[in-house]
């Protein structure tokens, strides 16, 4: 048995990585639209990572006996104006991911839950990662995007990610 409040940290944080995936499905959808496919790939695997990450806090609630509530899945309220609004929106929400992660982290610290604060060291890593990739992100936009060439350009190099499971195991 776990923590009673490090538990339901646990569970909004499956609705959360759900949320996140749902968020980067409608980036996908957007570049999509607007004829982008190398920026639509990319998000669309980021929608991936976001559900792999879901599974694993469902994974690691089942392990520990606990029990795994799924709540509704907001609608996606980024509103997308242009092309860099994604980006923007993507930097902003995993920076507020990195925070939720930080929570749980604090709670199962004063709760002396060292097993789940193992579990959640993959997860602050992992935040640092998609943090850099974000900014990397905005940044290449801003210089490389302001003109049609520079944008085929950096959809050709988005629409080679491939997708990869993540190497936490549990
Ligand atoms: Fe699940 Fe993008 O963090």
């Amino acid at each position: 048995m776990l923590d009673k409040k490090v538990t339901d940290l646990l569970n909004q944080q499956v609705n959360k990585e759900f949320y996140s995936a749902y968020l980067y499905l409608d980036f996908s959808n957007y570049f999509q639209e607007e004829g982008l496919e190398g920026f639509a790939n990319w998000y669309k695997i980021q929608a991936q990572e976001e559900r792999d990450h879901a599974m694993l806090f469902v994974e690691y609630l089942q392990n520990n006996g606990e029990k795994v509530t799924l709540e509704a899945i907001a609608k996606p309220d980024a509103k997308l104006d242009s092309l860099k609004a994604p980006l923007e929106k993507g930097l902003e929400h995993e920076r507020y991911v990195t925070s939720l992660i930080h929570t749980i982290y604090e709670a199962a610290h004063e709760a002396k839950d060292f097993r789940t604060m193992q579990f959640l060291d993959w997860f602050v890593k992992e935040q640092g990662e998609e943090e850099t990739n974000a900014e990397g992100l905005v940044k290449k936009f801003d210089l490389f995007c302001s003109d049609p060439k520079g944008l085929y350009m950096v959809d050709s190099e988005l629409g080679s990610r491939t997708y990869s499971a993540p190497s936490l195991t549990l």
